[in-house]
């Protein structure tokens, strides 16, 4: 009972916060606009924040929104743009747009590729996240002409040229700046995420059924095609062998020889013991394990983010063991990592004079608040379907029945405070749409678990 008021107050919220362009609906705001906004831009359509919603209208059979929402984010992404001297590359896509009304009367799309955000970075996790909803549109409602317009081959072309191209990389894992995803303020999470690896991940694992460019194939598409899934393979193995942390490779890594030089050395990246940090010795559980925050020459990060490894297991990056071991990590550290409100977005918060340093003390971020050891419903549906896929049904429900008993009578916050997530966040908007969407997803996941077939390889 209490769970149809629920759901039927975040339908409401999904059905007003569809956002329309000349008379077509064309994405969703990310809150409501009935109560005093965190920030002006919330009024606006996030791309990744879409992707829940999209999710809800194909279950709900509303595709025209979805296929409306594709088409209108790359019109935006072909907008050409210079910045003094320096040119967004093809292939970016925004992190959101808007519609305005310029001075003639007539409707405006306004996109921001980072430069008006907090954080002014492009978003590296759109053009992914564009691309895997394509696929998730293509399998749901069967209709392959969208993806094989002329226009969606030449912008996928452009996103692998970008993602693929040769960089001062010797590693297969993706090099982006602090802030371009989920988390788009400074975090200390430069350099080679888990998020983006898992994401690209998944676009390397879908790129060969949307990349249809009719016969015969030009020599740039069968090269970058090739690259693709070599790119593929190597990234796969490195993740799965340099992120993956529990207890014996803790043992490793606490015994590792430094300075090794040539091809015969074991710690080939050069981690240092001393690096380990004290928390992480006593916190991994046997039979538990994760993938590390980012990995690099000299340096791991050992905190745990929830987004990327939770998507590693739905994109068939970890395996399938990792996953079964990360869904134990999340049962024995419930109280740390789900609490009183699922997920967790990152274990531990940085505090002292590291939150000073990596977040140039950012006081939205303090620790165990908003992007810096917050809960995030929003995590909710990741969470659930990653549980559905590893035969945890019964944590998934676990997770959904904590979150129902309390996001409509806290009115849907963006986030959670807290080390257990007990307090509504100090500056959290209210009426946040991928909340309430995330909910309603997890509910249909829950109800019906074939729904994952829908994503890049869930089951
Ligand atoms: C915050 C989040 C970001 C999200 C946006 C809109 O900036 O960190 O991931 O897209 O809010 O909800």
């Amino acid at each position: 009972m209490i769970s149809t008021e629920v759901l039927k107050s975040a339908s409401t919220i999904l059905e007003h916060s569809i956002m329309y362009y000349q008379g077509r609906p064309v994405g969703t705001l990310a809150a409501l606009p009935s109560s005093p906004l965190a920030a002006a831009n919330y009024e606006e359509c996030f791309i990744r924040d879409f992707v829940p919603s999209a999710f809800v209208f194909l279950i709900q059979g509303r595709s025209e929104i979805v296929k409306n929402f594709l088409e209108t984010v790359l019109t935006l992404k072909t907008r050409e743009r210079v910045v003094a001297g320096h040119e967004i590359q093809p292939g970016v896509m925004p992190a959101s747009f808007r519609v305005t009304i310029d001075s003639s009367g007539s409707e405006k799309l306004v996109a921001d590729f980072g430069e008006r955000a907090i954080g002014r970075v492009a978003p590296v996790d759109s053009m992914m996240w564009w691309i895997i909803l394509l696929d998730i549109y293509t399998r749901s409602t069967g209709d392959v002409e969208l993806a094989s317009r002329p226009e969606f081959q030449s912008t996928m072309a452009q996103i692998l040229h970008l993602c693929l191209k040769d960089s001062f990389e010797v590693s297969p894992s993706l090099l982006v700046p602090d802030a371009c995803s989920m988390i788009d303020r400074r975090m200390g999470i430069y350099g080679h995420p888990l998020e983006i690896q898992s994401l690209f991940y998944g676009v390397l694992r879908i790129i060969d059924n949307l990349y249809l460019e009719p016969e015969p194939q030009s020599k740039d598409k069968v090269s970058l095609l090739h690259t693709a899934k070599v790119r593929k393979q190597a990234l796969l193995n490195y993740v799965r062998i340099f992120y993956w942390l529990d207890l014996k490779r803790l043992n490793e890594i606490h015994r590792y020889s430094t300075e090794e030089l040539g091809p015969e050395s074991i710690n080939v990246l050069n981690i240092h013991p001393e690096s380990i940090p004290n928390w992480v010795v006593n916190w991994i559980p046997l039979d538990s394990g994760y993938l590390v925050g980012n990995v690099s020459v000299g340096r791991m990060d050992f905190r745990f983010f929830s987004l990327g490894n939770l998507l590693a297991i739905l994109f068939n990056l970890s395996t399938e063991d990792q996953s079964r071991k990360i869904l134990n990590l999340y049962e024995s550290r419930w109280d740390d990592l789900i609490g009183d409100m699922p997920v967790k977005i990152i274990y531990p918060a940085m505090e002292g004079l590291e939150w000073e340093v990596r977040t140039g003390s950012d006081p939205k971020n303090v620790p165990w608040s908003y992007q810096n050891g917050g809960n995030w419903p929003a995590l909710m549906w990741p969470f659930v379907a990653a549980a559905i896929k590893t035969g945890r049904q019964d944590i998934a429900e676990r997770a959904y029945q904590t979150a129902v008993k309390r996001l409509k009578e806290d009115n849907w916050p963006e986030y959670y405070d807290g080390h257990s997530g007990r307090l509504i966040g100090r500056r959290s908007n209210f009426q946040q749409v991928w909340t309430a969407t995330s909910l309603l997803l997890s509910h249909h996941l829950l109800e019906d678990p074939s729904l994952l077939d829908l994503l890049p390889n869930a089951l």
